[in-house]
């Protein structure tokens, strides 16, 4: 791992000014890096209660907020609207603004977007691909910048594991090499091979934070409706799932239910005199 002799501050001084890249480098010696999905006002402020590192507002919002099939149809209008409600809860814990689909086309668009998301209470943003001209621009303005490469959703026809061929493996690392030597301050690593992460987190300042790429990255990002058990139908491989929310709130809806039909509920405790 290149080391540079970097300051080693920790990531809460850091909201206000921005995630930089060169400040981060020490994290990335010392310590792995938590980060979770989130679209709303309470949830965040469970995940700043419960000391996770960074929080994303990701535009995996279209699917488990929304309802669409994929990420594709979140505008910016949707990623505002979140990134505000989740900013208004926290106070500590960095933000990452994701861009959607088609607010990047061009390096005028994404400079613009990015500000709207900063605005909205982003400390960062994200966006998917290696994409070096809105990389510089946004750098150069002082944008912290959060890459994400290897299974592309915004873009990917089929959702599966990249860079098993050689080729592919090789753009992914060449990719990743081009993205930290212009400044972003962490890489998502979606669904790669473990052994690529490596490479990579070894050979990066940038900060690696995996989706189903392995252990030897610097963090790991989970989207929280996975990770809470809420999502019933999708259980990729890569996620592993802490707690049963989906059992346990239809079985809290039924408990009221019946409580409501057999006059249970409200009692008188629960009422006004
Ligand atoms: O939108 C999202 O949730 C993401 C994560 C999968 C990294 O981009």
């Amino acid at each position: 791992m290149k080391q540079n002799g970097l300051k080693q501050n920790g990531l809460f001084e850091m909201k206000q000014n921005g995630l930089k890249q060169n400040d981060l480098f020490g994290l990335k010696v010392k310590k792995k890096i938590a980060m979770l999905t989130c679209y709303d006002f309470q949830t965040a402020k469970l995940l700043e209660q419960a000391g996770i590192d960074l929080i994303l507002v990701g535009d995996s919002l279209g699917m488990v907020v929304l309802g669409f099939n994929d990420t594709k149809s979140v505008t910016m209008a949707d990623m505002i609207r979140h990134t505000a409600a989740v900013a208004r809860a926290v106070e500590k814990t960095p933000i990452i603004g994701d861009m959607p689909a088609g607010s990047y086309n061009s390096a005028e668009d994404a400079l613009k977007n990015a500000k709207l998301l900063l605005e909205a209470g982003a400390n960062a943003v994200k966006f998917e691909g290696c994409r070096p001209e809105i990389v510089s621009v946004l750098v150069k303005e002082k944008i912290s910048v959060m890459a994400h490469i290897g299974l592309l959703p915004q873009t990917a026809e089929k959702y599966c594991v990249q860079g098993y061929e050689k080729d592919d493996a090789k753009k992914i690392f060449e990719d990743a090499m081009i993205l930290d030597k212009l400044g972003v301050f962490a890489i998502v690593l979606e669904c790669i091979p473990l052994s690529l992460a490596k490479k990579i987190t070894e050979n990066t300042n940038a900060l690696t934070i995996g989706i189903g790429a392995g252990l030897h990255c610097n963090g790991q990002v989970l989207v929280i409706n996975d990770l809470l058990g809420l999502n019933q139908k999708f259980k990729p491989k890569f996620v592993k799932q802490y707690t049963n929310l989906s059992e346990k709130i239809t079985t809290a809806v039924s408990n009221f239910k019946e409580e409501v039909l057999n006059g249970k509920f409200p009692l008188d405790k629960e009422s006004f005199h």
